[in-house]
């Protein structure tokens, strides 16, 4: 994969293409992880004397033009301090801005402004005035719909702002969309810092990883995840299920697991992976107990109950102390450790410790190869204040099960295409 080392950025205009989808509240960023995260990359441009023009998505707006939730105007304050340097948002362009009769209108519905889009006179303009060392940052990609149609003629105008195109977004590098994939085909294309540090740091430890390997998994549901624990089984000593899917797992031991959040469709699935890993020789561990109550709060009556007593009316939501225990003891005896999905709701603080127990039990093996992934263990890491003592905290939830399943990325298929095709 090339990367932006590989090329004089120097006077060039950089589409850069990041990811910042962040979580905001009424217009405040409330984690800038991923904005740290692109530092590096943006610092580097900007150090070489390029002219960064920055592109990224933020949550998924109908693709009918701006909306106001969904304004990256944000992410570019925060991203202003941490530069120490502005970054002017180019608003979309409306009709009036226009003299280009091929500019098209995007929507005109439900607005009194006709948006002619992301790439129209204003931002041409303010790209075409950026100095070397100068920074801007178009408005979100997804307000308009064609970003994830992959469509080439949207890619075309992005590609025609700038003279060379840099991914950096691992988190969406998972989405054959416009900016990710069909741009890359278009101008000459390179993998940035952070990208380039996620694909290598996964990829070693799922090709030569140090042993025994620990694979901790949680959240929800297990259909997200059957793909990849059945690519995990061919490469973890052991493998630790928690959170909600452990108890499709249960329920496929025969268990009953009351109330509990069972994905019924998936419990022969299930069974099938727990006959794989004992084919596999690979030590499977669910929870012995389970912290459950009647119903979910921040302020419910909560019991712990051992696996095998489990009854009717009873709801699991977090893994128990016994549980939390024989996990900690397997991490602790590990030389990697990959950790994707919470223990159980550690949202709420009645069903926060099995989650605070696993994090910490990671970040004290200090020994290991530590790789967190999926927004809610970062979230929940960040809760315990331990994002600190991870050896890797990958910024790519969806992107880093895909390529632990030995997925292609859209984003690195591309990449590789497009330097394969300059090269012959
Ligand atoms: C993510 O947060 O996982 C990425 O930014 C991709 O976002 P998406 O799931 O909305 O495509």
């Amino acid at each position: 994969m090339r990367t932006i080392d590989d090329v004089d950025v120097a006077g060039k205009k950089i589409l850069l293409r990041a990811d910042f989808n962040v979580p905001l509240d009424r217009g405040t960023v409330t984690d800038d992880t991923r904005i740290r995260a692109a530092l590096p990359t943006i610092r580097y441009l900007l150090d070489n004397k390029a002219r960064v023009i920055l592109i990224s998505h933020l949550g998924r707006p109908a693709g009918t033009g701006f909306e106001p939730e969904a304004s990256l105007v944000p992410v570019a304050r925060v991203l202003g301090r941490l530069l120490g340097q502005e970054v002017p948002v180019a608003p979309l362009s409306t009709e009036e801005d226009s003299d280009c009769p091929h500019d098209r209108v995007l929507s005109t519905e439900a607005s009194t402004t006709v948006t002619i889009g992301l790439c129209g006179p204003k931002a041409r303009s303010m790209a075409a005035q950026l100095q070397d060392g100068a920074i801007m940052m178009l408005e979100n990609l997804r307000f308009d719909k064609r970003e994830k149609q992959n469509s080439c003629e949207f890619a075309a105008e992005l590609a025609n702002l700038a003279d060379i195109y840099v991914n950096d977004a691992f988190g969406a590098a998972h989405r054959a969309h416009a900016s990710v994939e069909a741009i890359a085909h278009l101008m000459p294309a390179y993998a940035g810092l952070l990208l380039a540090k996620e694909i290598a740091f996964l990829d070693s430890i799922m090709r030569d990883p140090r042993r025994p390997f620990v694979a901790v998994l949680g959240g929800s549901k297990v259909s997200d995840k059957i793909k990849t624990i059945a690519s995990l089984l061919n490469v973890v000593d052991s493998l630790i299920i928690g959170g909600g899917m452990c108890f499709t797992f249960l329920a496929a031991k025969g268990y009953d697991v009351g109330k509990s959040v069972v994905q019924k469709d998936w419990i022969g699935p299930a069974g099938e992976l727990l006959a794989l890993a004992q084919t596999k020789g690979v030590r499977l561990l669910l929870p012995l107990d389970l912290v459950v109550a009647p119903f979910l709060s921040a302020d419910v009556q909560t019991s712990v109950v051992a696996t095998s007593d489990m009854k009717a009316d009873m709801t699991g939501l977090d893994i128990g102390p016994a549980s939390a225990e024989l996990f900690s003891r397997e991490i602790a005896k590990a030389a990697t450790v990959f950790w994707n999905g919470p223990m159980g709701v550690f949202e709420l603080v009645p069903f926060e410790n099995g989650t605070r127990v696993i994090a910490t039990a990671i970040a004290r093996n200090q020994d290991a190869v530590t790789v967190v992934g999926g927004g809610d263990s970062v979230a929940a890491a960040k809760k315990f204040a331990l994002e600190d003592h991870f050896s890797f905290v990958s910024t790519g939830g969806g992107a880093s099960l895909r390529l632990i399943e030995g997925n292609p990325l859209a984003a690195l298929v591309a990449l590789q295409q497009a330097a394969d095709s300059r090269s012959e």
